[in-house]
């Protein structure tokens, strides 16, 4: 059984690839960037990934983490992405360009899978809420390891904001897009997390996301009551967590 699996994670602006041991979490190598293709379509996307080096160094199975609902094989939404990924079957198109399986499953599900098995989630129970702040807010939730998937928190509303969805307001892309300071970030990205806890009352937050990097400068003004920790995987989670569902689906 191959124990060493490609894991992809797209995103807007560029699609990661990783090998992943997938006994110990670790990328064997390094991250592999591209920019992802415009237009962004399945076809383009995932022609690029499979073209990629790194595809022909790996065999068997592949993860694939997107950022929108995935069921049942297929994406159900498309908030930042090209639409025309909307009801597109991954697994199938896989199976029939090379013959691998895919598992295809959202961005943010990978991540948090990642980080509850290999990251700063590791052997925590309780209810823990994974949140990926990016371009928009991903969110992964699990009890007791157990992930409950697509749970697409970043759209949820928010009290005292009207019809403002929660990554609307407190995305990394936000902050950038407005030039808020640390401080005035956080002030929101807060409201998020006491809106989070008002409904699901977690034992702990990771929050992941390029930003997630610098939470030394901006984790201690929160003032969230709730434990929150940085993720530990970094840029790498998605495609980590890919590769750790492709075994799980299909390495029994
Ligand atoms: C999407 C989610 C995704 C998140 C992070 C949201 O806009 O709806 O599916 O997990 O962005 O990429």
């Amino acid at each position: 059984m191959n124990r060493e699996l490609l894991g992809i994670d797209v995103g807007g602006s560029s699609v990661k690839l990783a090998r992943v041991a997938v006994d110990t979490g670790q990328v064997l190598g390094r991250l592999q960037s591209v920019p992802t293709p415009v237009p962004s379509d399945p076809q383009r996307v995932l022609q690029v990934a499979l073209e990629h080096p790194l595809a022909a160094a790996t065999a068997g199975p592949v993860g694939l983490a997107f950022p929108a609902v995935v069921k049942d094989g297929r994406a159900r939404t498309a908030a930042n992405v090209d639409p025309s990924w909307v009801g597109f079957d991954a697994p199938a198109w896989f199976a029939e360009r090379c013959g691998r399986s895919c598992a295809f499953l959202n961005d943010a599900d990978a991540a948090g899978l990642a980080e509850m098995r290999f990251g700063a989630g590791r052997g925590v129970r309780g209810v823990v809420f994974v949140l990926t702040l990016g371009t928009g807010i991903g969110s992964a939730p699990f009890v007791d390891g157990h992930l409950l998937p697509n749970s697409e928190l970043g759209h949820m509303a928010v009290a005292g904001l009207g019809e403002v969805e929660a990554e609307a307001y407190a995305s990394a892309r936000t902050r950038t897009a407005l030039g808020l300071d640390w401080a005035a970030w956080v002030a929101r990205l807060d409201r998020v997390l006491a809106e989070v806890q008002r409904l699901f009352w977690p034992d702990l937050f990771i929050l992941g996301g390029a930003v997630s990097e610098r939470f030394a400068e901006w984790g201690p003004l929160l003032r969230c009551p709730v434990e929150v920790r940085a993720a530990a995987l970094g840029a790498s989670a998605g495609a980590i967590g890919a590769a750790i569902a492709a075994h799980e689906r299909y390495n029994p």
